[in-house]
């Protein structure tokens, strides 16, 4: 089959897209309100954009009645956020707070989840995840939509502070097994991450050379970094 979005039908009794681009990592994002109370929501429109240094991205529809999302909102007032790890255990919490609640509804008391504090940012995180990210925002872009509530915006951070649980390490690396994180396949279908279909595979290597303009650009890179630059595939 093919279909042209928007254009022409795709003939299937649930719009396909959603479960093409699976699994897809849960952005548990949490801001602060304007009256200083916490706020916290999934978002699977998420990603990892680049690494040193590290950067994400959520992605938040528009509200039915036009405003921004919560947590768009507050990131750029507060100019943070942070993202939680979502995880099996933690699943039943993750959903209850996606509830769509007016704002300044404090949602980890609507989950019981119990907020954690980092060092660098103001705004809470999710206590019970073992992985946490302090964010500063550094970027909103709005990709215009067809109707209501197709608008987005796309809100990009700098991950500033890293908290990991050293009990989810196994011989220095993260251990899935132990985190065990959980990713949308649209709908309301999830996956767990777990070990049993973890397989590893090395990228291979070109023998490339770098362009003049590329090594001049790496070496801007080394000093935003500290030094702490890796090889562009590294561990991806
Ligand atoms: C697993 C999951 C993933 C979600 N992903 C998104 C998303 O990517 N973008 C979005 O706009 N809403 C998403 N939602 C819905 C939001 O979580 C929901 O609208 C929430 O109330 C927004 O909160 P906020 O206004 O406090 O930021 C998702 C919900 C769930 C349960």
């Amino acid at each position: 089959m093919f279909y042209e979005p928007g254009k022409t039908p795709h003939g299937l009794k649930k719009d396909p897209f959603k479960s093409c681009v699976v699994p897809r990592p849960i952005g548990w994002i949490s801001t602060l309100n304007k009256d200083g109370s916490a706020n916290l929501a999934p978002y699977s429109q998420f990603a990892h954009l680049t690494f040193s240094p590290p950067y994400v991205m959520f992605a938040a529809n528009v509200k039915d009645s036009g405003e921004r999302k919560d947590n768009v909102e507050n990131a750029e007032r507060t100019q943070e956020f942070c993202w939680s790890l979502a995880t099996y255990d933690l699943r039943e919490e993750m959903n209850k707070s996606a509830t769509e609640v007016p704002y300044g509804v404090d949602e980890f008391e609507l989950a019981g989840l119990e907020k954690g504090y980092g060092s660098l940012v103001k705004c809470p995180f999710v206590k019970a995840s073992p992985i946490n990210f302090e964010c500063v925002h550094h970027t909103t872009l709005r990709l215009p939509g067809d109707g209501v509530g197709a608008s987005v915006d796309v809100v990009i951070g700098r991950v500033v502070g890293i908290h990991i649980d050293e009990g989810v390490l196994t011989n220095g690396e993260i251990d899935i097994s132990k985190t065990v994180p959980i990713a949308r396949c649209g709908g309301p279908n999830y996956a767990a991450i777990r070990d049993v279909c973890m397989f590893k595979m090395v990228t291979p290597k070109g023998p490339v050379t770098p362009a003049p303009e590329n090594a001049a650009r790496k070496e801007e890179t080394i000093g935003m970094t500290n030094g702490e630059q890796k090889k562009p595939d590294e561990g991806r």
